[in-house]
């Protein structure tokens, strides 16, 4: 079996299999770019649906359908999985039993479980999972419940203090430690920070901030610092600007965007990101979620219209083997829809819709023509 790894340095080809020779690739005999025979410049994904998508759903989610969304997640090829958040339930209701539904969904090899974390206490709640697991006789076999926890801030005192009861400064302080000790134990640290294109609360961000805040997370021993357009409210331009400015103090393969599709500028958002460097993108199967301290504010770009969008692009995206080494688009799909009847209502994902729409049709027409046939 291809055993694939999501190293950023690997080349891609189209069919999402690594080259055998980068330089292979490189090698065309037309006269026009024709990315269908070039290598791929690998992207990243992070499928934060689990988490972000659900974290702001009304209505109680049983734990059996959160695990059932992650294993089928990690099936399509998904090798970055945000399962969920060990915050304050009071705060976030909908990801209590987070520590139930890591320790019971089934691990993948090769599949980073990142949960996030808001305070000390969450991590304890990670930790006291983790050492169950340590002394367990699958801790031999099978891969560990969660191997990664993000950690988060924003680039506005207004946005922290609704979103975690403290200043960015205060923030910064209590992470350093966290991060730390997670670091201790084995885990990655991915670190976000929210709003750093508009804040709801106070309007238009100075970017220069979420250039400092970023660093911070980076100098704490974060291995990537995921950028949220929280609001989803970035057009691609503010975006272009935005990553201008945190490139100066960061390397951009450090960093990560998030964009939620409030105004449907998010794919575009991403395409922009990644002509400016950005090789990793957050993004939620069927378009799911939302901030709970962000009104109004809609789901992740949908992975399903990255998925589509990226097709024949000079960009390929990275997925395990079961995803024969990306992301399958028509799964991804499928479970945007899975998920989102689950919540009671269609799948938000443009590409998600127009995808099943088209297979209905075929369907539809493959009987007529068999109903055709024995006329
Ligand atoms: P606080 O009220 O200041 O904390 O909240 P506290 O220490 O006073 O504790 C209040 C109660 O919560 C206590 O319980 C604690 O034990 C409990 P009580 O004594 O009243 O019974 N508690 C906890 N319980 C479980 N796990 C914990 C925990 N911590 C305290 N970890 C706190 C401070 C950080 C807890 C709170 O503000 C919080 O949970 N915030 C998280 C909010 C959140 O999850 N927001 C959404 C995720 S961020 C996001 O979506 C943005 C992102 O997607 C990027 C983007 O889009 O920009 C990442
Ligand atoms: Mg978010």
């Amino acid at each position: 079996m291809l055993k694939l790894t999501s190293s950023p340095l690997r080349v891609f080809t189209s069919s999402g299999t690594p080259s055998r020779s980068g330089s292979a690739a490189l090698i065309t005999k037309r006269k026009f770019r024709n990315y269908a025979t070039q290598a791929k410049i690998p992207v990243n994904i992070v499928e934060v649906g689990p988490r972000d998508g659900l974290q702001n759903e009304k209505g109680v989610i049983p734990v059996d359908v959160k695990v059932e969304l992650i294993e089928k997640l990690a099936l399509a090829g998904c090798n970055n999985i945000e399962a969920g958040s060990f915050v304050s339930p009071k705060w976030v209701p909908q990801m209590a039993g987070t520590g139930e539904i890591i320790s019971r969904m089934h691990r993948l090899p090769d599949v980073h479980y990142a949960v996030l974390v808001p305070n000390q206490k969450g991590l304890d709640g990670l930790l006291s999972v983790l050492n169950t697991y340590n002394s367990s006789p699958d801790s031999e076999s099978v891969p560990p419940p969660s191997d990664e926890i993000s950690i988060f801030t924003a680039a506005t005192d207004a946005f922290t203090r609704a979103n975690l009861n403290t200043s960015i400064a205060e923030s910064l302080v209590k992470m350093a430690p966290m991060a730390r000790a997670a670091l201790d134990k084995g885990l990655r640290v991915r670190g976000y920070v929210s709003v750093a294109i508009a804040c709801p609360y106070t309007g238009q961000v100075d970017y220069k901030k979420v250039r400092e805040v970023s660093k911070e997370l980076l100098e704490m021993g974060c291995y990537e610092v995921s950028l949220g357009d929280t609001v989803g409210r970035g057009t691609p331009s503010q975006v272009a600007e935005m990553l201008e400015e945190v490139k100066k103090d960061v390397p951009v393969e450090r960093l990560a965007g998030h964009f939620h599709d409030t105004f449907g500028t998010a794919v575009a958002n991403v395409f922009t990101a990644l002509e400016h460097g950005v090789r990793t993108i957050d993004s939620s199967v069927g378009g799911l979620g939302g901030c709970p301290y962000s009104p109004g504010a809609t789901g992740n770009v949908a992975t399903e219209d990255i998925l589509y969008a990226l097709q024949g692009s000079k960009y390929g995206i990275t997925g395990t083997e079961y995803g024969k080494g990306t992301i399958d688009l028509d799964q991804i799909t499928e479970i945007g829809w899975w998920i989102s009847e689950k919540l009671g209502r269609e799948s938000v994902s443009r590409a998600g819709r127009a995808l099943r729409a088209k297979k209905i049709r075929d369907a539809e027409m493959a009987k007529d023509g068999e109903v055709r046939a024995k006329l």
